[in-house]
This record gives C-alpha cells, sequence and structure tokens, in this order.
C-alpha cells in the first residue's frame, strides 16, 4: 500500500525532471503528483472544506501585483471577506484602483506597508472595526509581501541585505504579531508565503534566500506555538513563476546590476572583473526569463490551505526540476548535491 502511494508520483514523472542541470531558460510546465505528502501542488481534496466561507474575512499583504492580486480576486471569488494589503494604495497606484473597481464590499483594500508599524496598526484599527463581529474575529492571514535581489555575498551592501529582510521577514513577523489576536479569535489560519528558496541555498541569491529561511523558521516555530490555541499555520513554496509575477523585470535586474557595479569595493570590482560580474547578472537574466506564468498552483496551495479542515504544514507548488532539486538539495549529503547542482 505504501509502496503503491510512494511511486504513484514516479509514474508521472516527465522525464525533464530527470536533467540535473537546470537548462535556465524557457517554460516548464508545472507538473502535478497526485500523492498529497509528495505533491508539489497536487490534486488537492476540498471534500472537506471549512464552512460558511462567506462570513470569513482574510487579509492578504502585497496585493498591488503577482501573487497577492490574483489571491485577493480568487479567494473573492470562493465568497470571502478580503482585505487586500496595497503598498501603494494611498498612491492611487497599482493593483488597488483594479481591485477598488470591482465594487464589491467583500473586497476592501487597505494601505498596507508591511515595513510601517504605525500603517500597521491603522490597518488592524481598521480591519477590527470593519469587521461584522471583531470578537469572532478575522479568518485568515496570507503574509504575501515581498521583494526580491540577487548578488555573491561580496556584492551585495550589508544596505541590501537589510532592506530585503526588512520586508520578507522582519514585514512577516511584524503583521503577523499585529493580526495575531484577531486570528486566534477565530481559530483561523495563518499562512506564510515562502519560496523554494526557503528550503536549499544558491549562489548570488544569498540577499533573498536568508529571508526565507528566516521565514521557515519563524513559521514552524509558530505552528508549534499555535496548536493547541487551535490556529494553523501553512507555508507555501512556489517554485520559480517569475514569468507570471512583477518579482523581477529586466529593468530591475538592470537597475539593481548598475547600483551594484557602482558601489562595489574597489578591491572586489579589481578581483572579480567586470567580464565576471556580466557573466553573473546574464545567468541572472536568464533565470527571470524562465519559470511560469500559470500562478494557479500557487493561488490553489493558499486556497487550500485557508479552506481544508485538514491544511498541510507545506506546500510545494513547481515545477518538477525543481521539485526534484529540492528533495535532493535537502535529502542528500551535500557532498553529492552539491556536484549534481551547484558545481
Ligand atoms: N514569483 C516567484 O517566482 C516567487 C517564487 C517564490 C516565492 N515568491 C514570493 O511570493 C511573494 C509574492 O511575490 P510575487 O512573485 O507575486 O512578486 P510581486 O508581483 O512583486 O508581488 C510582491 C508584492 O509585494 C508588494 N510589496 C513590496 N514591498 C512591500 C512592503 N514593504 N509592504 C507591502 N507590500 C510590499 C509589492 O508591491 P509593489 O508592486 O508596489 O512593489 C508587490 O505587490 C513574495 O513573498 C515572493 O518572495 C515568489
Amino acid at each position: 500500500m505504501l509502496a503503491t502511494k510512494l511511486s504513484r508520483p514516479l509514474l508521472n514523472f516527465s522525464v525533464k525532471a530527470l536533467n540535473f542541470k537546470d537548462p535556465g531558460n524557457g517554460f516548464r510546465p508545472v507538473q502535478r503528483f497526485s500523492f498529497p505528502l509528495l505533491s508539489p501542488c497536487g490534486s488537492r481534496s476540498y471534500a472537506n472544506e471549512v464552512d460558511q466561507i462567506g462570513s470569513r474575512a482574510v487579509l492578504i499583504t502585497g496585493c498591488d501585483s503577482g501573487f497577492g492580486f490574483a489571491l485577493a480576486k480568487h479567494l473573492h471569488d470562493k465568497g470571502f471577506i478580503i482585505y487586500a494589503g496595497c503598498l501603494q494604495k494611498d498612491k492611487g497606484e497599482g493593483g488597488s484602483k483594479e481591485l477598488d473597481a470591482m465594487k464589491s464590499d467583500r473586497m476592501r483594500t487597505v494601505q498596507l506597508n508591511v515595513c510601517d508599524s504605525k500603517e500597521m496598526d491603522r490597518a488592524v484599527e481598521h480591519v477590527q472595526s470593519s469587521l461584522e463581529d471583531p470578537e469572532k474575529g478575522l479568518w485568515g492571514l496570507v503574509n504575501n509581501a515581498g521583494i526580491s535581489t540577487f548578488g555573491e555575498v561580496e556584492f551585495t551592501s550589508m544596505d541590501t541585505y537589510m532592506e530585503v529582510a526588512e520586508v520578507n521577514l522582519w514585514g512577516t513577523v511584524r503583521t503577523t504579531k499585529a493580526f495575531l489576536p484577531l486570528i486566534r479569535r477565530s481559530k483561523g489560519r495563518v499562512v506564510n508565503i515562502s519560496s523554494m528558496m526557503g528550503r536549499m541555498g544558491s549562489p548570488a541569491r544569498s540577499p533573498y534566500c536568508i529571508t526565507k529561511f528566516g521565514v521557515e523558521a519563524f513559521s514552524d516555530c509558530l505552528r508549534y506555538e499555535m496548536q493547541p490555541q487551535g490556529v494553523m499555520v501553512s507555508i507555501v513554496e512556489p517554485g520559480n513563476f517569475i514569468a507570471g509575477t512583477n518579482l523581477y523585470s529586466p529593468e530591475r535586474i538592470k537597475a539593481i546590476a548598475d547600483k551594484m557595479w557602482d558601489e562595489l569595493p574597489e578591491i572586489v570590482r579589481k578581483d572579480y572583473g567586470r567580464k565576471y560580474f556580466d557573466e553573473q547578472v546574464s545567468k541572472m537574466e536568464s533565470y527571470c526569463n524562465s519559470g511560469s506564468r500559470d500562478t494557479s498552483p500557487v493561488i490553489e496551495s493558499v486556497a487550500h490551505a485557508l479552506t481544508s479542515t485538514t491544511p498541510y504544514t507545506r506546500y510545494h507548488p513547481m515545477d518538477y526540476y525543481w521539485w526534484l532539486r529540492m528533495q535532493i538539495m535537502t535529502h542528500m549529503p551535500a557532498a553529492i548535491a552539491d556536484r549534481l547542482y551547484v558545481y
């Protein structure tokens, strides 16, 4: 029985998945396993769904674009009351305009910079005062807001390390702490958007990886603490969906690269040289031209975590190449995994 279950996903393997070296460019479809425990995105069962979705409210951060924007619309369509945290709402820019234009009383956009404690307090007050019954609390919190960058350790300034951590890690901690009292009241859900880069390191991605490893550790600790309170905590670890979101664009890569080169210490610039630097930037450019445009596996994972009576601890919406690489990098001896994927 167990053997059948374990072998089933392998029947669905694409041969492409067995290529150890990432071809980098080109789009790979996100493929699906049917066994949930090993599933990157899986065919999930909604047989046991929570009831009265229409009376449950969910706050999502980072709804101006990408996963956050798509999630706000998807969960609204499922019947939830949505508080869509938007960084650009007060400026009248970004996704909030389109979400407001839906003119639905269940779609409520909120100005929310996850790095700003005052904005956070105002958002909590706003949510609390507009909930139908604040004593019943808020059902879901999705910590989605995030930024990314790239660059070797020696190329990355301390300011950059701190800037990325401020949004991805401390923003997640700040938002969670602010909304937990409301989530506890409803015995609700916290869903943290991490990344496959929260499970395995990668050259030139340390400023991003360390924040996502932090999100993973924070989520695990929170899950242990919240279990007795009846609050369930899930982590979603997307693979490469860069083509489907605004996380990177060619303009952003160029801007990061120009700034990085200008600010490099003289000794680093001299030792590595411009040729090496440019090669690393083009590797990043081709990584960013890859990935899936279809973000639905991520959206479905979050929806499952919010609606299933038995949500998973971790969701892996990613294609077979990245799923296999993640399993090997996290389970095999480093001497083997590094040879296969890094050196
Ligand atoms: N795309 C992928 O391949 C991928 C893979 C793994 C994990 N992820 C994670 O998925 C999450 C969503 O990213 P995405 O891919 O959907 O990229 P995205 O389109 O850039 O979305 C990120 C959102 O976060 C917002 N944001 C940035 N700083 C913020 C702040 N201080 N406060 C509040 N909101 C802020 C951005 O607003 P502006 O647009 O106004 O800057 C944007 O709307 C991130 O946590 C990311 O790390 C993405």
